[in-house]
């Protein structure tokens, strides 16, 4: 049988910008510039203590230890990405404020948003971590320095959106508003190649990821879906469901791709002052662009995630996403009044629940 390579991303990418012959080829260099960036942290994560680094451990806008590791990769980001003149400007889970081009580059059209290491709690024990970004463009009337209001657009107006999970395998998962593919990382060449060319998820699943140790906090169409699940075969649901819980939004994103599945970590009542849990810019809306565009679904619970128009760069946001049947049921749950009687030992205590 004649040999026969696999696509790298490079050829992927020129092949996809043949189909628009006006495009300037600014989006394909930002696409590898951010690939490298991604290589660059794999290969520091993959040396774990090996590789021991001089960075300054602070704490984030979000008042959380910065790992190591979350610093260099923000700064493994940022330098990848600011200096070839695609970009108008950049925001980062790790940064309080939107980066600006430094003056000595030229600027370009498109917004970039990052979550350059998610899950690093995970990092001390050598689990799944990976980087998140998402591509928007500038507005036409964006101005300099570049402000906070630039980047706050629905997750519906993303350009491109994708992850790469430092797993077992480092993949990169990518999405430019026309399906879903991935590449895996031939570490011998060190180039993403493309093993994924199509990726789905199934509409139905028996699988479910929750922190159940938030269960007192959830609202009642959340307690709800989960006790049904919890309850399996001889309940409502008429089957028995499998839980996992990884703490790596990104590698749990992966395996719904992958196999399917629901994940939620919703809006609580936990803390007030924090509506969710997860970022809306950096986390929800690009996972949320590559589940839609796998045939998936992403939502707050009450309305659909990607409509939502954020009001701060930092924002918090209660999320659903997978299987779309299981989505639109939990969805449903959230409109429909009703009446359950808990009786699951996870809510310790049985309790009429009213929603
Ligand atoms: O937002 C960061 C993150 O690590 C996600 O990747 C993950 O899903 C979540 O936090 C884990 O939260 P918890 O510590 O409540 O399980």
């Amino acid at each position: 049988m004649p040999f026969k390579h696999k696509k790298t991303l490079t050829q992927f990418l020129i092949e996809e910008r043949r189909r628009y012959p006006d495009a300037s080829g600014d989006f394909n260099a930002l696409i590898l510039d951010i690939s490298l960036a991604c290589k660059a942290i794999a290969k520091t994560v993959a040396f774990g203590e090996l590789e021991k680094t001089a960075v300054e451990i602070d704490l984030n806008v979000h008042g959380e230890t910065q790992k190591k590791l979350d610093v260099l990769s923000n700064r493994i980001f940022v330098q990848m990405n600011q200096w070839a003149g695609h970009l108008a400007g950049m925001a980062s889970e790790e940064m309080d404020d939107p980066l600006d081009i430094p003056s000595e580059y030229p600027r370009g059209k498109y917004l970039l948003l990052f979550d350059p290491l998610d899950g690093s709690s995970n990092i001390d024990v050598n689990v799944s971590v990976g980087s998140i970004f998402s591509v928007l463009r500038a507005p036409d009337d964006v101005t300099y320095p570049i402000t906070e209001s630039a980047f706050l657009q629905s997750g519906a107006k993303q350009v491109a959106a994708g992850y790469a999970l430092y797993g077992p395998t480092t993949m990169l998962v990518l999405t430019v508003g026309n399906g879903v593919c991935a590449f895996t990382l031939d570490p011998m060449l060190g180039e993403f190649m493309l093993t994924h060319p199509t990726l789905t998820v199934p509409n139905e699943t028996q699988e479910f990821a929750i922190n159940a140790s938030n269960s007192r906090f959830w609202g009642a169409p959340i307690k709800r879906y989960v006790d049904e699940c919890l309850a399996g075969q001889s309940g409502v649901r008429e089957k028995d469901f499998n839980m996992r819980w990884i703490a790596s939004m990104v590698a749990e994103a992966h395996r719904i791709l992958m196999r399917g599945g629901v994940f939620m970590y919703p809006r609580d009542n936990k803390d007030s002052t924090k509506p969710g849990r997860l970022r809306l810019l950096y986390e929800v809306n690009p996972i949320g662009m590559i589940i839609e565009q796998a045939g998936g679904r992403v939502s707050t619970g009450e309305t659909p995630a990607l409509e939502v128009v954020p009001t701060s760069l930092h924002q918090r946001i209660g999320v659903v996403f997978g299987s779309k049947s299981e989505v639109e049921r939990i969805e449903r749950y959230h409109t429909e009044p009703y009446e359950v009687e808990q009786t699951n030992p996870l809510f310790n205590s049985r309790s009429l629940f009213r929603f």
